[in-house]
């Protein structure tokens, strides 16, 4: 019978090596077990899903407050999922909010509050690839899985001097890291190769001097190490643009409304916006496309945002307004905007509008 990719261990010497550098460089975050903790598998399932395509700094808050807030994954599926994503908002990535909340109902209603410990199980809940799964089965229950992020593909390209180029060369380097994979501290090897990629094994410049695999990494020993892991040529993200309408009352409310559940930033507010398209709207069209008459003023400049698949530009319209002009949507305060669902290119138009005016009294900006 051929081995599973799982059971082959074809070197134990790199694994060694990585796992007493670690011993003495690994680094404290939040969500990491000290040496001698177990991990709480809640904590490591939720630092893994904000960390998906989010840098280390970023999550550190947030994982905090959410942990106060919601300590166990029972807590959190009690949660609304407005709650949720208001938590959320800022992080990016809105959908994963929506998973979370999804699989902290499943793991509480019908895992009886623990999570599956194997990486096959993990991946039947929302919000878990194949990344995310290692991640958890290695780090919370010390299965012998790989966890390959873009860090770790990094530092496999260059240890094994694959030139093969991304993303069609991430099948073999899941192969690679597998082979890697000890059968003693799986956890922390996953963990310590996520530090040589981020302390070490860098995308510029890697200091190789210093790294526990410098004298047996292929890449380094070709001199191609820095130019590794090859990518396939990316095509320019396309662009699309709109309009903004932001509308403030004299007490300086803003209107805000519910984006649709499904899509982009699927449930998260807004300021009334018009359809993304190739080009700006004419005046005349974005007129036509504002939630109310009202004397609108285009806002100098635009306000740029990159999503994953596209760049999108936005024009902002403001108009300062008597009183609420519609029933519709939800009236807020800047000071209140620190607690709803608001993604950051939303409080980008907000601020984008609202600069260079006088703020009202109700306006305060350390929330904005
Ligand atoms: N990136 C993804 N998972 C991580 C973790 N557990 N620690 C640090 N960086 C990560």
């Amino acid at each position: 019978m051929p081995q599973s990719p799982r059971t082959r261990q074809t070197d134990a010497r790199p694994a060694a090596s990585l796992l007493a550098w670690y011993d003495t460089n690994r680094r404290v975050l939040p969500w990491r077990a000290l040496p001698g903790e177990r991990p709480d598998p809640y904590r490591v399932w939720l630092s893994e899903i904000m960390l998906q395509q989010t840098i280390v700094a970023a999550v550190g808050s947030y994982y905090q407050k959410f942990l106060s807030r919601w300590p166990s994954v029972q807590a959190l599926a009690a949660a609304s999922l407005d709650d949720v994503r208001a938590a959320w908002a800022g992080l990016g990535y809105y959908s994963r909010a929506r998973n979370l909340h999804l699989a902290a109902r499943v793991v509480a209603d019908e895992f009886g509050g623990a999570f599956p410990a194997s990486a096959d199980a993990l991946r039947t809940l929302p919000g878990i690839g194949a990344y995310t799964a290692g991640a958890i089965a290695a780090i919370a229950f010390d299965a012998p899985e790989a966890a390959v992020d873009a860090n770790a593909e990094r530092v496999i390209a260059r240890f094994f001097a694959l030139e093969d180029a991304l993303p069609k060369a991430k099948p073999e380097l899941r192969r690679l890291t597998q082979s890697l994979v000890p059968q003693m501290r799986p956890g922390d090897f996953a963990q310590a190769l996520m530090d040589l990629g981020s302390l070490v094994c860098t995308p510029k410049r890697p200091a190789c001097m210093i790294c526990p695999w410098t004298r047996n990494c292929r890449g380094r020993a070709q001199g191609i190490a820095e130019s590794l892991p090859r990518k396939s040529a990316q095509r320019d993200r396309p662009l699309r643009r709109g309009a903004a309408f932001v509308a403030r009352t004299a007490r300086g409310a803003i209107l805000l409304e519910k984006r649709p559940e499904k899509g982009l930033l699927g449930g998260m507010l807004q300021p009334p916006l018009g359809p993304w398209t190739a080009k700006f709207p004419t005046r005349n069209e974005a007129l036509a496309q504002a939630p109310f008459a009202a004397d609108w003023h285009r806002r100098a400049g635009m306000v740029q945002h990159g999503f994953t698949h596209f760049e999108l530009q936005i024009q902002v319209w403001f108009a300062q307004i008597l009183r609420q002009e519609t029933a519709s949507g939800l009236w807020l305060n800047p000071k209140d905007m620190g607690h709803v669902a608001l993604p950051t290119v939303m409080r980008k138009i907000i601020g984008h509008a609202c600069e260079d005016l006088p703020a009202t009294q109700a306006q305060s900006r350390k929330n904005q």
